[in-house]
């Protein structure tokens, strides 16, 4: 089983960003954790970061047929991408998605997610935590359907 930890704009700049929001942990210290947690399932996993919409559209129609669940934040294009959530539907690879930060409990432009509709579930304001949740639900779901 194979999942890809797929993280969006500026998520890259974590612990430097708005600490006070998204931690002062880093991405290696992201990526750390999810391959810990991977390595616990026996799931490989892939990683894959980017600030453009494009680059992330191509990156999860390249996973059809090679990842079997997607870990994902979308950070700023979960309020903006039609594209994404088109992507993983035309893939039909289940994915979850994931918010270091509480987006419900912030500005009102956050409320709004485009990803949410087509992920099997959402997970927010807990931080790199969510991310373990996202990738233990993501092998529960897979192995007990
Ligand atoms: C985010 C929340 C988004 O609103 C924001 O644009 C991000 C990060 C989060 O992880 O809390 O870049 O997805």
């Amino acid at each position: 089983m194979k999942f890809l930890i797929m993280n969006g704009p500026n998520l890259n700049l974590l612990g430097l960003r708005e600490p006070e929001i998204y931690g002062k942990q880093d991405y290696n210290a992201l990526l750390s954790l999810c391959q810990k947690v991977c390595g616990e399932l026996g799931v490989e996993m892939e990683s894959y970061q980017s600030n453009h919409e494009g680059a992330l559209v191509d990156k999860i129609q390249d996973c059809y047929q090679k990842i079997d669940g997607i870990v994902l934040n979308p950070a700023a294009y979960t309020h903006t991408s039609v594209a994404i959530p088109d992507a993983l539907k035309a893939v039909s690879i289940p994915c979850v998605e994931v918010h270091l930060s509480d987006i419900n409990a912030r500005e009102e432009f956050r409320k709004h997610s485009f990803v949410s509709p087509v992920a099997i579930k959402t997970i927010c304001g807990k931080g790199l935590a969510g991310y373990e949740e996202a990738i233990r639900y993501l092998y529960r779901y897979l192995t007990e359907k």
